[in-house]
């Protein structure tokens, strides 16, 4: 499991059951979470996937926040899957869908998510992941949102990005290198960079919304 996600198992309290994970830092982005989502989320329908789940806290709170969406939390490590799972219990969402293992990595996401087909997401969310993974990560990522998203779907990310290779914040560059000790594939990602990936997949850069604690909520869509 990587590393950066804080004190994973510090409050097991409101699961019903089951080795149910607590990430502090969802407390303190959830609401602001669901504020930078409902902009583009709050009408829609259709299914929403999300990458890296983590401990499904955030997977609990968005499926209860945006009823219309049938939501598809994934991560890769069976750890965090069996977390997803009972918070999903507890939650008890009939629009959350249980957790499947995905490899954003894995060539063919159809092989492992069912139903999943071209052009049919409206929405796919990747919180805290592009930073905390290999690059290649947030390749696949970009890639399978230019393949599965429908015409009018969103990729949506949060997390610290720079501007112009420079950080935004002192506190963004001191993580960027604590993610470098970590793994050398991690990193504060360039707005730049990403919006490179956007293009490759023609998709571009809709909507930036300015995050607590100099985060960023992207979102991207079709171009043209
Ligand atoms: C920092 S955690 C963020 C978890 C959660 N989204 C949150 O914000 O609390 C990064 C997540 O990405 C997942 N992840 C890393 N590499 C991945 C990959 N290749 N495919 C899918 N998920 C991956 C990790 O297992 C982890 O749950």
């Amino acid at each position: 499991m990587p590393q950066p996600v804080e004190n994973f198992a510090k409050d097991l309290s409101q699961a019903k059951a089951g080795p149910a994970l607590d990430a502090p830092a969802f407390h303190r982005n959830k609401e602001a979470l669901v504020e930078a989502l409902s902009r583009h989320l709050s009408d829609e329908t259709g299914s929403l996937l999300e990458i890296g789940s983590g401990t499904g806290q955030h997977a609990c709170t968005f499926a209860g926040a945006f009823p219309g969406l049938t939501y598809h939390p994934t991560d890769l490590h069976d750890e965090h899957i069996a977390s997803i799972e009972a918070w999903r219990q507890s939650a008890e969402y009939p629009n959350l869908k249980p957790a499947t293992r995905l490899d954003a990595l894995t060539d063919d996401w159809s092989t492992v998510i069912p139903g999943l087909t071209s052009q049919s997401l409206t929405a796919l969310l990747a919180i805290n992941v592009i930073h905390i993974s290999p690059w290649p990560v947030a390749e696949a990522i970009f890639s399978a949102a230019g393949h599965y998203l429908k015409e009018d779907g969103a990729l949506i990310t949060y997390g610290p990005y720079k501007r112009n290779g420079e950080h935004t914040a002192e506190s963004n560059a001191k993580f960027d290198a604590s993610l470098k000790r970590l793994n050398p594939g991690f990193g504060v990602r360039d707005i730049a960079e990403v919006q490179d990936l956007a293009k490759r997949a023609h998709l571009e850069l809709a909507d930036e919304i300015a995050m607590p604690a100099n985060n960023l909520t992207l979102v991207f869509k079709r171009s043209g």
